[in-house]
């Protein structure tokens, strides 16, 4: 049996960015917390509150706090995040992607000039969360998930529309919705901010899932970027299995495997993708 592990598979340069500068704060030592959960993966979150990494949920819990490190994660945060943060006393390490910043920086500067802001994401994911938080005001900004939501699209007054989208969303499904948008008659700029890491992955997974007898996806069950990938992956091999780590395998005696294809969202550590490729290995 062939095992097919996607090198695109696992940590992306953002997320390895954010992981690396939580364990060097730890070095460093003092108190450390970050601004929600680092990542979306359980060993890696829980291996970091055993060294005494804290989560912070909301900016209430920064007026309580006097002293410390406090790390933007990768997905980024709001201005009025990050206003409240720099007034703080804390120390701000600032771990947002560059890929995430540069959104923030386009749609600041577009709505500043008077143009409405379409993201194309899922609404209640962080990073579209902190997007939106860059918009001024925040209600000249409209989420978009699906194609009713593109057909339903209406402003109350005439003006120009900039479109960005979620680092993580689908590439085939970001240009139908634009389709869509774009018989609104509205003048619309598009910016398809769709990071490349996750278009490649997107790509590389959909390419081994179509000529694998069963496809592996592997991540956390929050994690948006993992399940864009098994969507994907499902369309083209029936036989595909989300899981979080080598124990949620399942082996189907019916299924006769020649071809087992692995891949594994950005969130996702080097050692679950090697033990899940081991035990594929040894138990399949
Ligand atoms: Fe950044 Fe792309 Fe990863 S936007 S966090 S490198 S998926």
């Amino acid at each position: 049996m062939e095992i097919v592990v996607a090198k695109s598979a696992g940590f992306c340069f953002g997320v390895q960015k954010a992981v690396d500068t939580v364990y060097a704060e730890v070095e460093k030592g003092g108190r450390i917390y970050t601004f929600g959960p680092i990542i979306h993966n359980e060993q890696v979150v829980s291996d970091l509150r055993q060294k005494g990494v804290v989560i912070i949920d909301s900016l209430e819990q920064i007026s309580e706090l006097s002293e410390g490190t406090v790390i933007i994660r990768s997905h980024g945060i709001s201005k009025k995040a990050q206003d409240v943060l720099e007034a703080s006393p804390l120390k701000i390490v600032d771990a947002t992607c560059p890929f995430v910043k540069k959104i923030h920086r386009i749609v600041e500067k577009d709505s500043l000039e008077g143009k409405h802001i379409v993201v194309i994401g899922s609404r209640n994911h962080p990073e579209v969360a902190g997007i939106i938080g860059w918009c001024q005001p925040e209600d000249h900004a409209t989420v978009i998930e699906n194609e009713e939501e593109a057909g339903h699209f209406c402003l109350e007054s005439e003006r120009d529309i900039t479109v960005v989208s979620q680092t993580t969303f689908r590439q085939g499904k970001f240009k139908e919705l634009v389709e869509i948008l774009r018989k609104t008659g509205y003048n619309i700029n598009v910016v398809n901010t769709i990071c490349n890491a996750t278009a490649a992955r997107q790509e590389e997974a959909k390419k081994i899932a179509s000529k694998a007898d069963m496809m592996i996806v592997i991540g956390d069950s929050k994690s948006s970027n993992t399940q864009k990938l098994y969507e994907i992956c499902s369309r083209v091999c029936k036989c595909t299995q989300y899981v979080q780590t080598k124990d949620n395998l399942k082996r189907d005696p019916a299924i006769s495997l020649r071809c087992v294809g692995i891949t594994a969202g950005a969130s996702t550590p080097k050692n679950i993708i090697e033990e899940v490729q081991n035990y594929v290995r040894i138990n399949f």
